[in-house]
């Protein structure tokens, strides 16, 4: 059995808890080992809690740092502080960790790679970019064949919704914003989705792990929604177009270019018709061309699937042969001899 721990008990967290109780059959199927949820951290030991977590909820991370039996703990409190303190303590326990966290991943991924690395242990994030699309692991595996030179893609599902109700429904921003945070898809502070600032970080991960190099959020050129008109809408339509939040990462010969800008997008490019909280990544390779990942980009299920991979993946490669993101090992971008623009 496989001692798991879990930080955050929100939506994600349940939604782990979940797919865990749902799916165990298959998982042990998969990876030879069922897996056991020991210990979940949450802030509130007194709130009401499904029977799944009986017995197991602490308010103590150190009731989860120093058990020995738990090998893998998935990190699903979101936000930078305290979740970047317990991530580096864990993996400094030896302990693999995954998490969701694209504030702490996009950050301080360098630094806590390189902890994974010095602990042999593994430190797995599929979750905080593009929800439940699989884009990390086919980027570190699957292309890693592959001279990348651009990634595309609509990485925020609450900008992505609010231009489509705009676009589709003729609401105003602030109608669609929030039917947005009603979906549930929006941050607790709608300000890092409409400004940008999520698929800001959501980019420069990716950007970091396509183009072998360090690129933070505030390398990114970072524009919102939040300006966007009806009649800019109106405007688009008339010029058969859509408008649309791209993250766009671009190597060019001497520099890379990183930005996050809404864009006009003629109706039949193919990241027009991502619609909703659907978001979608185009990636293009030299050797194998475009590819494009579609699907749910934010919500429990979804999320929770590429958490729960990744705990599969992490005991999956226990012995040996981890996932280290080289990527991030390159501290300065500038090492590199490329310029982010
Ligand atoms: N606020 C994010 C979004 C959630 O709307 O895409 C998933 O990271």
């Amino acid at each position: 059995m496989i001692q798991v721990g879990i930080l955050g008990l929100g939506t994600v967290g349940t939604g782990v808890v979940e797919l865990i109780e749902k799916n165990n059959d298959i998982i042990e199927k998969r990876i030879g080992d069922r897996i056991n949820i020991k210990k979940v951290l949450v802030k509130n030991i007194n709130k009401r809690r499904s029977s799944l977590v009986e017995g197991k909820i602490t308010d103590k991370f150190e009731d989860i740092l120093e058990d020995e039996d738990i090998s893998v703990v998935a990190e699903v409190m979101g936000g930078e502080e305290p979740a970047l303190t317990y991530i580096r303590e864990l993996l400094s326990r030896g302990k693999h960790v995954v998490t969701a966290n694209k504030e702490v991943i996009s950050e301080h991924g360098n630094e806590l790679l390189k902890i994974s690395a010095e602990k042999d242990v593994n430190l797995l994030f599929e979750a905080s970019v593009g929800g439940g699309i699989p884009i990390i692991m086919p980027m570190k595996q699957c292309l890693s064949a592959n001279d990348i030179v651009k990634v595309m893609g609509i990485l925020n599902g609450t900008t992505n919704y609010i231009l489509s109700q705009m676009t589709e429904k003729s609401e105003s921003f602030s109608e669609a914003l929030e039917k947005a945070q009603l979906e549930g898809c929006a941050e607790s502070d709608p300000t890092n989705d409409v400004k940008g600032f999520d698929a800001a970080r959501k980019l420069a991960i990716l950007s970091s792990i396509a183009f072998n190099t360090r690129i933070t959020p505030e390398q990114v050129y970072t524009e919102g929604i939040d300006n966007i008109s009806h009649l800019d809408i109106e405007y688009a339509r008339e010029l058969g177009a859509v408008i649309k939040l791209i993250a766009l990462g671009k190597k060019n010969e001497n520099n890379i270019e990183v930005s996050v800008t809404p864009v006009l997008l003629k109706k039949d490019h193919p990241l027009a018709s991502v619609s909703g909280t659907f978001n979608a990544i185009m990636v293009e390779g030299d050797a194998v061309g475009p590819v494009m990942f579609y699907g749910l980009g934010a919500g429990k299920m979804p999320t929770a699937s590429a958490v729960v991979a990744d705990i599969m993946e992490a005991v999956r490669n226990k012995n040996g042969s981890k996932l280290h993101c080289t990527c991030y090992n390159r501290l300065n971008v500038m090492d590199s001899g490329e310029s982010v623009t």
